[in-house]
């Protein structure tokens, strides 16, 4: 309502009319990446570049019928499946439209405006730009100049006016991990603080340590997790969120009407229902990687980064060249990445089955010299 002074006659020409934009959103930078990347050999976002077996796919297209398509999805029996494969119930789990959604909604839900954020830097960038989308203010705790992370600044950041902490494990892009002591630390401390902690776990199956055990049994602790790494589904977009039953609820109510993909989850439910092709990707990751640092030894390159689906690499001429190198020349999509310790600037290649890695070996063994 607008407030006169005394004798003060209201005019048309008193009221601003004008279109309204969040000046969070105007100012927020972000890439929209509309790249056709179909026709590369992919190695630059971490995905499985092979992806799932052909016969998997067609069995389960096999099950999509007209009426799957024409209705809103199900998911009461995939959360189901997916409850008994974590050994766990429904009132646990929280379905999302690829974990960077969950997370989102976790940021939204728990924390206030102006609200005070911490995470390792560097880390998923998302985290940032939620933050930043939201009004949050992100405290940045920095990794060490030989790439460890010092747990007591973690723990020295989490204050009590301190709303989320955010870990991953492990974590993308350094690859550390955290021990169970240290992880019982940093936990202590966020409980005794009452500070919401988010563990993300996008890697999981690549190092199998997990803290999903933390969101099972206590309050105020969310895993997150995602069908787009090992289980190589980026395209189909689902991922879920653990919790304790009350906080699951809330995660819920900010999710969009049906946000999870009936497709997804008939590829899903295929997936953790036939242990052979979960087997079978773990068994062609490992081949690929023990290839990829076979070699990068024998070559005489450095790597960091044991724990995710990537590995920096230290090269010998210039990282930026060669990285528009291996596009233009080799078809071979890659990422260079900024001070990554004494590497500098370096290479970040996803790890796929070996005969993707010896392609790039061979491209770089042409291109860096
Ligand atoms: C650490 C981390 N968390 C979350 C995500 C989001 O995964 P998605 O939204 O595909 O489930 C990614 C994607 O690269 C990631 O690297």
């Amino acid at each position: 309502m607008l407030a006169l002074n005394k004798g003060e006659i209201l005019t048309i020409h008193n009221l601003r009319y004008m279109y309204y934009l969040n000046p969070k959103i105007k100012d927020l930078h972000r890439i929209f990446d509309q790249n056709e990347r179909k026709d590369y050999l992919r190695l630059d976002l971490n995905e499985n570049p092979g992806g799932l077996p052909q016969d998997v796919i067609d069995d389960v297209l096999k099950d999509i019928t007209p009426q799957i398509v024409a209705q809103y999805p199900e998911t009461l029996h995939f959360t189901e499946v997916l409850a008994k494969f974590l050994n766990t119930d429904i009132e646990h789990i929280c379905l999302v439209n690829g974990s960077a959604e969950g997370i989102r909604y976790i940021i939204q839900a728990f924390t206030s405006p102006g609200g005070r954020i911490v995470g390792v830097v560097p880390s998923y960038f998302m985290f940032q730009v939620y933050s930043e989308m939201y009004g949050r203010s992100f405290v940045k705790v920095p990794y060490d100049e030989d790439l460890t992370m010092d747990v007591d600044k973690i723990i020295n950041e989490i204050t009590p006016d301190t709303e989320l902490l955010i870990l991953l494990n492990p974590n993308n892009p350094m690859g550390n991990c955290y021990t169970e002591d240290e992880f019982r630390r940093i936990y202590e401390a966020a409980r005794v603080n009452e500070v919401t902690l988010l563990v993300d776990e996008a890697y999981h199956y690549f190092y199998p340590k997990t803290f999903i055990e933390y969101a099972l049994k206590d309050k105020h602790v969310f895993v997150t997790r995602t069908f787009s790494k090992l289980f190589s589904m980026a395209g189909c977009r689902l991922g879920y969120v653990v919790g304790w039953p009350e906080g699951i609820k809330m995660v819920q109510k900010m999710c969009t009407p049906h946000n999870t993909n009936a497709f997804a989850m008939k590829f899903a439910e295929k997936i953790i229902t036939t242990p052979s092709i979960l087997e079978d990707l773990i068994s062609k990751f490992k081949e690929g990687r023990e290839y990829l640092i076979d070699n990068l030894y024998k070559h005489g390159y450095r790597h960091k980064g044991e724990a995710g689906n990537f590995l920096f690499i230290e090269v010998k001429t210039d990282a930026e060249k060669i990285v528009r190198r291996m596009k233009e020349e080799k078809g071979i999509l890659i990422k260079s990445y900024p001070n990554v310790g004494d590497f500098g600037t370096c290479l970040r290649v996803s790890i796929g089955e070996k005969a993707y890695m010896e392609k790039f070996m061979n491209a770089l063994l042409d291109l860096d010299r």
